[in-house]
């Protein structure tokens, strides 16, 4: 094995002309080793959970076909109609790079004949997710959903299930959530509903914003949740959905909030939230931070919900059917990981936190590299966490590399050591230094440790 590069063939490269840096894109980030313990402890903490919960975990492939977001997530909503990275591929045909997962898991569960199983099918996924949005702060191009979902199960029981799960996934990430809930009722009764909307913004319309004047006609249940504030002082007297919901919508509203009393779980009535994607009837919901994550001087998050929600969801007993499938009730909802983390001083906690390592191993002298790495090894497999440098030969330049880590001991393998089948042991601390045996010295590190 090499750990050091020939010094001819640095010398001896051609040189190149300086290049311009390729930048990453505009919306898109890369995540650091020093930002991953949180990044991993929300993978561990909920895939534990959810896993105790009777949740499989799925991926799906990032591309799909574009009609499949057309005829779910909506052809007049913002994400379909400007925020998805649509191409053609090789063949010609129209594909997307997924701006939500709900439709490929869905269209998962129909190609792979999940109806066959035993019902509900629990699902949880979690990957990056792409959405060509004006970038800015807590909005990105690509960014991360962790997405449950329960496909085949109609009993307000479930929308209640998805609801506590989120509350408890917040309280184990450290976030004190406000869930605020609505009923968009039944496809049918909100058709009535937007007859009644339409009456009423018309007269107002030349007060809306340029947008709202767009989604009057093509999707005007989002102009309930539009954040311009003149279009917000129209809405407050606006007709409330939930005076015209059908009566099993409502009778299954009342089940889910009476379940969520039941679970303790803490939630707001907001007639406004609607959701920005087509497929939902019945339940809706949204989930902010209670404490503004901003500054006070600025508008909290909780104020401006749109900026600021780190997770939502709903039932979407239509949208199986949309795309081919037998009539399959469902409830899900995501999470968006970078909101999830910047709310949480909890898991930024996890991040600045450095991980403590035990011991270094430095080598000394010629032929004493090939040993370095099995033994690295076998000090890795008894528990004990050890880090060493192969690109630097010097005992002085090791054992400064040990200090700035901040090991407690470095171990020291030496040419003499090695035949006398030894090894050092060097307390960083004090700098007083031990032979022991090499057979040993899983055992005596241990008991240094006081493991
Ligand atoms: P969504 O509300 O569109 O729902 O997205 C879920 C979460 O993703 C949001 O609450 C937010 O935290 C995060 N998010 C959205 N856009 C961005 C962005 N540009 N940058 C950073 N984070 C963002 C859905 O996607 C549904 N599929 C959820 C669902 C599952 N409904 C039923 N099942």
């Amino acid at each position: 094995m090499i750990y050091k590069k020939h010094p001819k063939a640095v010398k001896n490269a051609p040189k190149k002309k300086s290049q311009k840096i390729v930048s990453v894109l505009r919306g898109f980030r890369d995540i650091l080793p020093e930002e991953s313990y949180a990044w991993n402890y929300i993978r561990e903490t909920t895939r534990s959970i959810l896993s105790d919960y009777g949740y499989g975990y799925i991926e799906t492939p990032i591309v799909e076909y574009t009609s499949l977001y057309k005829r779910t997530t909506g052809e007049h909503t913002d994400i379909v109609s400007k925020e998805m990275f649509t191409f053609d591929d090789m063949s010609g045909d129209s594909v997307s790079l997924r701006p939500e997962f709900t439709p490929g898991v869905a269209r998962a569960y129909i190609e792979k004949g999940m109806i066959n199983r035993t019902q509900p099918v629990k699902l949880f996924t979690f990957g990056p997710v792409f959405r060509y949005d004006r970038p800015q702060a807590g909005r990105f191009r690509q960014f991360h959903q962790l997405n449950i979902e329960i496909l085949g199960d109609a009993s307000p029981c479930s929308d209640a299930e998805i609801i506590f799960l989120s509350y408890l996934l917040c309280k184990k990430f450290g976030i004190d959530p406000n869930i605020q809930v609505n009923s968009l009722g039944s496809v049918e009764s909100r058709e009535e509903y937007i007859k009644i909307l339409k009456e009423y913004y018309k007269p107002k319309r030349r007060l809306l914003c340029d947008e709202c004047k767009t989604r009057l006609n093509k999707n005007p249940l989002r102009l309930l949740d539009c954040k311009e504030q003149t279009c917000k002082d129209i809405t407050i007297e606006v007709p409330q959905l939930i005076d015209y919901l059908d009566e099993e919508s409502k009778q299954h509203f009342v089940k889910v909030l009476e379940h969520l009393d039941e679970a303790q779980v803490p939630y707001e009535l907001n007639p406004y939230i609607v959701r920005g994607l087509d497929y939902y009837n019945r339940t809706a919901f949204e989930i902010y931070v209670t404490k503004p994550v901003v500054d006070d001087q600025e508008e909290s998050k909780s104020d401006n919900p749109q900026q600021g929600a780190i997770g939502g969801g709903g039932r979407f007993d239509g949208l199986i059917e949309m795309i081919g499938g037998r009539a399959t009730s469902a409830v899900g909802m995501a999470f968006g990981i970078e909101r999830v983390i910047e709310a949480s001083e909890k898991l930024k906690a996890k991040n600045a936190k450095n991980e403590k390592i035990d011991v270094f191993l430095a080598r000394l002298g010629e032929g004493v590299t090939k040993h370095a790495l099995p033994l690295f090894e076998r000090l890795r497999d008894a528990g004990i966490s050890v880090r060493a440098n192969f690109s630097k030969d010097g005992l002085k330049q090791q054992l400064e590399i040990a200090d700035k880590i901040g090991v407690v001991y470095t171990v020291i393998l030496g040419q003499k050591e090695l035949l006398d089948g030894t090894i050092i042991i060097r307390d960083m601390e004090n700098g007083i230094q031990e032979v022991v045996d090499l057979s040993k010295i899983e055992e005596e590190l241990k008991k240094r440790l006081k493991r």
